[in-house]
This record gives structure tokens, sequence and C-alpha cells, in this order.
């Protein structure tokens, strides 16, 4: 054991595997539990973080909702058992099978993009007798100061509908029989932890109820999307984020209107600490100024260092040898399948078992198959006891 790290028993797995510690996971789910429910707050986990089966299985027990986008997200959560009143469907190019899907199976909303996909639901639920309940997503025009790949919020971007363009769609939507408007949709950006940027999208949210207030209308929800980021450079310091102070900034600085429900879209503050990628070191490389240490994992199985220059602590759990500096790196034929530069492990060998942390999010559901390679292995820390 090195950490939390059943090395012995790991040794004789085949690797590279996702390694998911499913008290931390229960144990996130219940502080997240305590601290939505304190407001009477709605939480969706955001599934594209991870689907895994027994993950969501285990969201899904503790009675949380489902955000999805695409239909292949939705028969996941179906099949997982997430009841349909409580799925979420975003997304900018929403197939139309994947709206029948979500018409047929009558999930609670729609977060809508554009005048366009709001004439084709309201033809595909007019088909069906049905009305579709709908959120429109809107551009809050807020710098979540986060990666560029991964922030939304801003004006020029393919999501959402642009603020000086909320009133020719309102109007549209009085003109569509099948379209019912239940809500307001914002997601600003991905990795936030500065609160002031939830503050920020807050005070947005106000002037934009003011507005509509104006226009005498009142929305059931307001869904405020995800974000909340976590510590990836310290996953064991605290290992579960501080839902505490993100709940309580919409609190003081969210005005709802009597009635309105708050609805959050979760999802890697829920699974990223939990999950790990283990990979074993294959060989140990001189180089002319540096080592690599070259493991069995590659890209495919974790492609956000390669896609975003994203950190992960990176970790020998098999030995403890004085520390040495490697860069490492996977088998994969491209030079951007590098997990990390100059990383701090215990000297290391070929055999040793090195870890990735903080994993458990927009890792395993984003590995590829790529150089004809095997998808990673999946294996729970209850199997260990
Ligand atoms: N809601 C919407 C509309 C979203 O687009 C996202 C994430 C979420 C909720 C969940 O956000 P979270 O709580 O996980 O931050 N693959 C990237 C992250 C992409 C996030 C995309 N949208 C990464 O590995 O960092």
């Amino acid at each position: 054991m090195k950490g939390k790290f059943p090395v012995e028993k790991m040794k004789n797995l085949a690797t590279p595997f996702y390694y998911y510690d499913t008290d931390l996971l229960r144990a996130t789910l219940a502080e997240l539990k305590k601290e939505s429910s304190k407001y009477n707050y709605h939480v969706h986990y955001a599934v594209k973080a991870n689907a895994n089966e027994k993950i969501l299985a285990i969201i899904r027990e503790n009675g949380f909702g489902a955000d999805c986008v695409s239909g292949g997200e939705i028969n996941a959560v179906l099949k997982a058992g997430f009841p349909a009143g409580k799925i979420v469907f975003a997304g900018v190019g929403k197939a139309d099978w994947e709206i029948n899907l979500g018409l047929d199976s009558d999930i609670f909303c729609f977060n809508v993009e554009s005048i366009p996909e709001l004439e084709v639901i309201d033809e595909l639920a007019g088909a069906k007798n049905k009305k579709a309940r709908v959120a429109l997503r809107l551009n809050p025009n807020v710098d979540a100061h986060t990666h560029h790949k991964i922030t939304t919020g801003l004006n020029e971007n393919k999501f959402g509908i642009n603020l000086s363009q909320l009133d020719v769609v309102l109007d549209r939507i009085t003109t569509l029989p099948n379209i019912q408007l239940v809500g307001l949709h914002f997601h600003i950006g991905s990795q936030i932890t500065d609160m002031d940027v939830f503050k920020g999208l807050c005070v947005r949210i106000n002037e934009i109820q003011e507005s509509l207030y104006r226009r005498m209308l009142i929305v059931d929800t307001i869904n405020v999307g995800g974000g909340l980021g976590i510590d990836y450079e310290h996953p064991n310091r605290k290992p579960i984020p501080d839902f505490a102070s993100y709940f309580a900034t919409f609190k003081k600085h969210l005005k709802l209107r009597p009635k309105q429900e708050l609805h959050f879209e979760l999802g890697r503050s829920v699974v990223a600490q939990c999950g790990s990628l283990v990979t074993k070191t294959l060989y140990v490389k001189e180089g002319i100024n540096k080592k690599f240490v070259i493991v069995d994992a590659g890209m495919t199985d974790l492609i956000r260092p390669a896609l975003y220059d994203a950190y992960h602590k990176i970790e020998n759990i098999s030995s403890e040898a004085p520390m040495e500096q490697y860069d490492v790196v996977g088998p994969i034929c491209e030079s951007s399948d590098c997990f990390g530069k100059a990383m701090e492990l215990n000297g290391t060998k070929r055999g040793d078992l090195i870890v990735l942390r903080s994993a458990g999010a927009y890792g395993e559901i984003m590995a590829s198959r790529y150089n004809c390679r095997a998808l990673p292995g999946v294996h729970y820390s209850e199997e260990f006891l």
C-alpha cells in the first residue's frame, strides 16, 4: 500500500487501467448532497465527465439528476436508472433522433441554443402531440478565466444564444405552439476555482431576470451549468471540492424569484478526484539532458495533457527511492503523447507502477482506439478490500 493504492494487489493486473476510489466518490456525493440541499438546489450530474456504468449507478443512488449532451448519454442514464424527469438535454447540435428520444422519454427539459433548433423541436413535438419543455441557453458574456479551449460563456462562441438576440428568440417562441419555456440555462466554462467568476455570473443573471420581468416573464428554473474546479496540484490536500463556498456564492448573489428553482450541472468536481490512471513503466530511457519514463498508457487513455496541456500529478507507487526528474511519456506515435515534463518521481525502473491522479473526469470517457490500441481497463477500490 502506498498512499491509498493497494500496490501489491495491483501488480498482477493488466495495465493500463482506471482505478476508482468508490469510498471517495461516495464521500464526495454525500458532501454535495448536504451542501446543495441546504438551499433546496437541484444537481444534475454532467454525464460527459464520466459515464462509467458503476459510477453512474453510485451517483443515481444518491438521488441526483443527469445532464446529457447526446442520445447516447440519455440511453446510458436511463439504463442506469436515472428518472427521466431528472434529465436535462443540452448540446448545440441535437439530431432529430436525439430530440425524439428526449420527447419519448419525457425528459425534464431541452436546453436550446438557437431558433432553428427551437423550430425543429416544435415540429417533432407537434408530430407526437406533445409540448416540449425548453430552457434557453444564454450566453452571459462572463469570462471564466480558464483554459481557452474549455471556456464557453463569451460572446463569440458556438454555444448559447447571444443576449442581444434574446428578444427575437422570445418573440419566436410565442408563435411555436408545442414549446413551453420553463427555464434559462447558462454555462460559462470549466475548471473554475475563483468564486468571483460565479458571482459575476449571478450578477449577469440578475440583470437578465430584470429585463425578462419587464416582459412579464418569470421562468420556473434557472440552470447555472457546471464548472466548479478541483485541485489538480494537490489531490490529497482537499480531495472533496469546496461545495459549501460554491453554493453559498449563489445563495448570496443570485436573486431567485419566489418558487423559482436553481439547477446545477456539475461534472468534474463530482468525479475527478476519485479516479486515477494506473500504468506500468516499460522502459527508462536516458536522453542527452534528461531521462524519460516510458509507460504503457498513452494519450489514447488520458488525452487531457496532450489536448489542453493539462497538469495531472504523477506518482511512482512502486518505489521509495530518492526523487529524480523525468519526462513521462506514452507509446503513441505523436510527440504530444507526453503526460508531463520534468516530473519529480521516486527513482523509477522497468515494471514500476505509475499513477496519474485526478483522472476521474474527462479521462476514461475520452479514451480512444487510435493506433488500434485497446481501451483502458477499469478497477474499483472495493475489489481490493
Ligand atoms: N454543463 C455544460 C453545458 C457543459 O458544457 C459542461 C462541460 C458542464 C455542464 C460540466 O462542467 P464541469 O462541472 O465538468 O466543469 N474535456 C474538458 C472539459 C470540457 C467541459 C465541457 N463542458 C477537460 O477535460 O477539461
